[in-house]
């Protein structure tokens, strides 16, 4: 990449692809993107199409897409089985022998699965799954550490048309009960634990709790990782191991239509209950393909790491499918970014020649509070292409990534999208967009963004409005499953026939997109999606809690931090002790991510004379100590005076 001018401040410098880069890459000019693209949003039909020509179908699609908004059918007709796609086609061909996981555990362990071994494994799971009476269209859910049996059970499930749910392995039992009843799976594939920090995480206890409260699940499989002890209920628990060994490592792919149901992720909301996305086949497979090939620009040489867990949907689309769709090998590590230290990551990479690396703003945050030390010394000459996601990355941020980890060399590509678009929507093209620190710059092909106001129009340059998506894309989330109604009332109901994406964003004058923020009461913590709504359910699920007020407060680490109003009921005591086992409470019931970092106890929240608490002066006092917004609505005054105290007091 080449810096326009030294003078202009970093905010401002624009980074221009170098020729270098631009030379093999697939897209390697402007004047190619923009063709590209506007052929791609003109003949939406004829681009994809050609897209998912590259993809095995056992029956060819009769019509590219059915759309009457907000309902897509994608290849209309076609039949296929994803994993034909990401397995057979490379074990049976010259791939055969290519590595596609290089796994390490967090304790040091190495595993090197070649596409014909994943393939055999794959096979080999997908028999066992049937033997227990998995059929296609069943709901298994998946709660796995981050080793290459997580994407087995995955494959596996798709393989025999079953719908998989993956559950990240940091949330609680209870958030596991939660999923497994709205999606209503029978079949549970775990592990007896995962390494975390050099501990052991408890995940099939977990799974066990679960279970103890619901009686829809018929067996659970679980894979021996840790060794550590567990329960195992005669009838309903099997080990893999034990199943595998029994079966065959032959299985015939049958074929499903397009749109056959592929898996449900929850996501937050902005109410209490998480959302089922449902993403479908045809168009999911055709969507992460097509961005690997592009965005990642996927070579076959490449060693490429996404750090992502498998559980949040980066992991579904980046590590899973779209890779291996690609014929692509990969890194996979179980572990944290910080064990045994902060040089985990460069380690990585050095040693496995890693070239395309995949991660969050929050981790390189994190990585440049605990200083340079520990990249230093590393060989990261094998990067050529640095990829960031999850939340909008601050320019030291960037600035950090780009130059120390990417020795000023390689192209960073921002991509901006979420669980319901499923493959990333904006994004530089490597070899052709010039970036500057902190825009997720243009809309991918096919992708037809835009930012409008209130009223419907495109806001003007630097305007700040809604983000939109005005056309289909193949892998859109078909629905909230089982709730059609919510789906329609939280992405298609501000306006006709287009999806809202709950983001706030603006475009500069030379169109890059700038993500601001959600529109809604969703946080972004560590790059995750937390509703505030989730967290003041879980606060007011303890005894002692009356009423709870959730808020986000900028944070230099997570981007986002929780931040907690709570009332407690009459005759109890607000003390440091009640203020952690609240935060612990909330770890407990929803999952570690969202334990607050910050617990205040209010006499009384703010609140409109009709009841509706008022978070906008809550966030307004937490980051200013101050309120110098409307208090025409507040019902008490006396209210705000009383927080200013708990807040300084504290
Ligand atoms: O607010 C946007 C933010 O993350 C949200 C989507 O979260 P989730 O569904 O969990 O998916 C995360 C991984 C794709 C978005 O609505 N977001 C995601 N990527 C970016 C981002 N904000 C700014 N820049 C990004 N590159």
């Amino acid at each position: 990449m080449s810096k326009k001018s030294v003078n202009t401040p970093f905010e401002e410098q624009v980074f221009k692809p170098s020729k270098d880069f631009a030379k093999n890459a697939r897209v390697s000019s402007m004047a190619q993107y923009n063709r590209m693209w506007k052929e791609s949003v003109e003949q939406p039909a004829k681009f994809w199409a050609s897209e998912a020509k590259e993809l095995e179908w056992q029956k060819p699609w009769s019509k590219v897409l059915d759309w009457k908004a907000p309902d897509a059918k994608w290849f209309v007709g076609g039949k296929l089985n994803v994993t034909e796609s990401c397995l057979d086609r490379h074990a049976r061909g010259p791939r055969r022998n290519k590595a596609a996981i290089i796994f390490e555990g967090e304790p040091g362990d190495k595993q090197v699965l070649t596409y014909a071994q994943l393939h055999r494994e794959v096979c080999k799971f997908t028999n066992v799954l049937i033997a227990r009476g998995v059929k296609a269209k069943d709901r298994v859910l998946i709660y796995m550490p981050m080793i290459p049996q997580a994407a087995i059970a995955m494959l596996a499930c798709a393989r025999l048309g079953a719908v998989h749910s993956v559950v990240f392995g940091g949330f609680s039992a209870e958030s596991i009960l939660d999923r497994l009843e709205d999606c209503g799976a029978t079949h549970v594939i775990t592990a007896d634990g995962g390494w975390r920090r050099g501990k052991t995480v408890a995940l099939k206890d977990n799974v066990d709790e679960a279970l103890s409260r619901t009686k829809i699940v018929k067996s659970v499989i679980v894979y021996k990782r840790t060794g550590q002890d567990v329960k195992m209920k005669k009838g309903r628990d099997f080990w893999w191991d034990e199943l595998a060994a029994e079966a065959s490592a032959k299985h015939e792919a049958k074929a499903f239509d397009s749109e056959h149901p592929l898996f449900i992720l929850y996501t937050s909301g902005s109410t209490g209950k998480p959302k089922g996305i449902l993403h479908t086949s045809g168009g999911y497979l055709t969507g992460t393909y097509t961005t690997c090939k592009y965005i990642f620009d996927m070579q076959d040489e490449d060693v490429y790491w996404c750090t992502a867990d498998v559980g949040w949907i980066t992991g579904h689309s980046y590590i899973v499918y779209g890779p291996l769709a690609m014929g692509a090998t990969q890194v996979m590590y179980e572990g944290a970014p910080n064990y045994p230290d902060f040089s985990r990551f460069w380690q990585m990479i050095e040693e496995y020649g890693v070239s395309i690396f995949y991660t969050a703003p929050t981790a390189i945050r994190a990585f440049i509070k605990a200083g340079d030390s520990f990249v230093d010394g590393h060989d990261l000459s094998s990067l050529r292409l640095l990829g960031s996601v999850g939340e909008p990355i601050n320019p030291e941020a960037w600035r950090w990534y780009y130059e120390k980890i990417g020795g000023s060399r390689c192209p960073i590509v921002d991509t901006w999208w979420q669980t319901e678009t499923g493959a990333i929507m904006i994004s530089p093209l490597p070899g052709a967009t010039p970036t500057i620190a902190g825009t997720a710059t243009l809309p991918f092909f096919g992708v037809d963004a835009a930012i409008l106001d209130d009223a419907g129009n495109e806001c003007k340059a630097n305007e700040a409005g809604r983000l939109v998506i005005r056309k289909p894309w193949p892998s859109m989330t078909r629905t909230i499953y089982g709730d059609k109604a919510r789906f329609k009332k939280t992405y298609w109901a501000d306006y006709d026939g287009l999806y809202t994406a709950g983001d706030s964003a603006r475009r500069d004058k030379k169109g890059n997109f700038w993500i601001v923020g959600r529109l809604d009461d969703v946080l972004n913590v560590s790059g995750h999606r937390l509703g505030t709504a989730e967290v003041e359910s879980a606060l007011v699920s303890h005894p002692s809690v009356a009423e709870a007020a959730v808020i986000g407060r900028p944070d230099d680490l997570k981007g986002q931090a929780v931040v907690c109003f709570v009332t407690v009921k009459g005759g109890i005591k607000s003390t440091p002790a009640l203020q952690k086992e609240l935060r612990d409470h909330v770890g407990k019931v929803i999952g570690a991510i969202a334990k607050p970092d910050n617990v205040y106890f209010a006499p009384a929240l703010p609140k409109t004379r009709s009841g509706k608490i008022i978070r906008r002066l809550l966030k307004e006092l937490v980051s200013t100590g101050e309120v110098s917004g409307n208090t025409t609505t507040l019902e008490d005054h006396s209210v705000i005076e009383q927080l200013k105290k708990t807040i300084a007091d504290s």
